[in-house]
């Protein structure tokens, strides 16, 4: 019964997006970061553009990130050795003949901006197929960074796991007095999401009153490989994102972006503290029970999870990323010749997770 399993739900899909760092991290240094135990250096190449390149010199090893920007090159700190954002070696000091050289290249990942992030394309020396997520545009907006120590899959379903806020985060969302809700799940292109239907408006211990004849439109999503959605609307008058990107450093370590956003004709600097000071209690609440999930889990050695209709993204998330990650794996091996069609027809049985329904009291 309690024998360690080594079941973790570790899986690292390459072929997508994943965000690194914030823009304004970014500046005329290079940085150190991490993708899925993948050390990368970080600098704007040419025009500003943002570069990746593995952050191991070719020459001795040395770390890029600790090294200069040089007319859009980094340059290593231990013997100048030069390198372009696509991972060339541009310059040997002291080498009077030609230094270009494939052996002499580190590689490099695709790298891009968007909606304020940097992202790293997860394959080394690919070209991407279309761009980052998309962050929604409303007129409020604060972002909290966040280090985990848990799996990926761990930290998208915390997000998107509405159960858990009556009794973990009881009082500040729900929890005071129960509501029964019908939760629709869907799969979306890329990813899948629940509706939560006739949610009445409250806040807590802010319930009732002129607000109880309104209710919530609700929805949660997840958006491959790494995005956590929630967002709520009450009628013209409100609407709120939160938005989650999601760094797989390593296996167990995972850094969190928490994007709210709103819209509201309630002035900005009336909600902005209100977000602020629920937001940073909620996520220390969060952080705190994933890094014990995660200790248990290793004490016991492996994951040992029983679920029922209430957790209605957990595996949903789980089979697509497993899923996107077996696809790659099976052409990877067939490109070598080396499929004997065990991965394709494992691939074959992560069927989707179908459409379901699930009427729950919180
Ligand atoms: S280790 Fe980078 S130049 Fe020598
Ligand atoms: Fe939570």
């Amino acid at each position: 019964m309690n024998k360690p399993n080594g079941n973790y739900s570790v899986a690292f899909p390459k072929r997508w997006w994943y965000p690194v760092c914030r823009s304004s991290s970014l500046r005329r240094r290079p940085r150190a970061v991490t993708l899925m135990d993948r050390p990368l250096a970080l600098f704007r190449a040419t025009s500003g553009r943002p570069a990746a390149l593995l952050d191991r010199c070719a020459h001795r090893n040395a770390p890029l990130s600790l090294g200069s920007v040089h007319e859009g090159c980094v340059r290593c700190p231990y013997h100048g050795w030069t390198y372009d954002g696509e991972g060339r070696c541009r310059d040997v000091p002291g080498l009077l003949v030609d230094s270009s050289s494939p052996t002499r290249d580190v590689e490099a990942h695709a790298a891009t901006e968007q909606d304020g992030f940097v992202w790293v394309w997860g394959e080394a020396g690919a070209e991407p197929t279309g761009r980052p997520f998309p962050l929604p545009k409303l007129q409020g907006e604060t972002v909290f960074p966040c280090d985990l120590d848990c799996t990926l899959h761990a930290a998208l379903e915390n997000t998107l796991d509405v159960p858990h806020t009556a009794f973990l985060h009881r009082g500040i969302f729900r929890g005071v007095k129960p509501k029964d809700l019908k939760a629709v799940r869907r799969n979306l292109e890329n990813g899948c999401e629940v509706e939560f239907v006739g949610e009445s408006v409250g806040l807590g211990r802010i319930q009732g009153g002129p607000l109880a004849s309104k209710v919530f439109q609700h929805w949660d999503r997840f958006f491959m490989p790494s995005i956590a959605q929630v967002e709520y609307r009450v009628e013209d008058w409100l609407r709120i994102y939160n938005t989650v990107l999601h760094l797989p450093v390593s296996p167990f370590k995972t850094r969190a972006w928490f994007v709210l956003q709103w819209s509201s004709p309630v002035p900005a600097a009336l909600i902005r503290p209100i977000v602020q000071l629920r937001g940073r209690k909620v996520l220390r609440q969060d952080a705190a029970m994933l890094a014990r999930q995660s200790e248990r889990i290793h004490r016991f050695g492996g994951e040992r999870f029983s679920s029922t209709e209430l957790d209605v993204l957990g595996s949903a998330i789980w089979r697509l990323l497993r899923q996107a990650e077996r696809a790659e794996q099976a052409e990877q091996a067939e490109g070598a010749g080396a499929s004997d069609g065990a991965e394709r027809d494992q691939a074959a049985e992560d069927e989707p997770v179908p459409d379901a329904e699930v009427v729950f009291r919180i």
